[in-house]
């Protein structure tokens, strides 16, 4: 990582609250049931009992040490935000077949994320078996 990278991705981690997607975007990663709106707060809530629940699913043993995970489908980033302290022993990557979607996140919360905009059809980027 460049030393501007690394300043930014410290600024980051260290932030109390990160930026949020604007409402298109947090819209494109589903809707709230029963609402006309869909609130900030709201957004970063369901992102992080998403991303504990998913983090409860991987076996006690397992750890972000050394890790480079992706997620397929990241949208905004409403789950991989939630993942941003562990980007000091990870390598935090997301990729979403939409296109404002990554550029948001590029704009905003890389570094210390990763993202790219992927194809309709495979392969990845990344060879097969380098990405948990
Ligand atoms: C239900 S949203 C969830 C987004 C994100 N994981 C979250 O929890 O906020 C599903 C995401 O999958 C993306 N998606 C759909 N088909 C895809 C494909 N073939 N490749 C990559 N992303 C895709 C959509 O653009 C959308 O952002």
């Amino acid at each position: 990582m460049e030393a501007h990278e690394e300043a930014t991705a410290t600024a980051l981690t260290s932030r109390r609250s990160l930026p949020v997607p604007p409402v298109e975007l947090r819209e494109h990663a589903g809707r709230v049931p029963d609402s006309r709106d869909y609130p900030e707060e709201t957004y970063e809530r369901l992102g992080k009992v998403i991303c504990d629940h998913l983090i409860g699913a991987l076996p006690e043993t397992w750890s972000f040490e050394g890790k480079r995970v992706l997620d397929f489908g990241c949208g905004a980033g409403r789950v991989l935000r939630h993942l941003i302290p562990e980007s000091g022993r990870a390598e935090l990557w997301g990729c979403d077949i939409h296109r404002p979607s990554i550029e948001w996140l590029e704009q905003n919360l890389c570094p210390p994320l990763n993202v790219f905009v992927n194809g309709e059809h495979p392969p990845l980027p990344h060879p097969s078996g380098t990405s948990t």
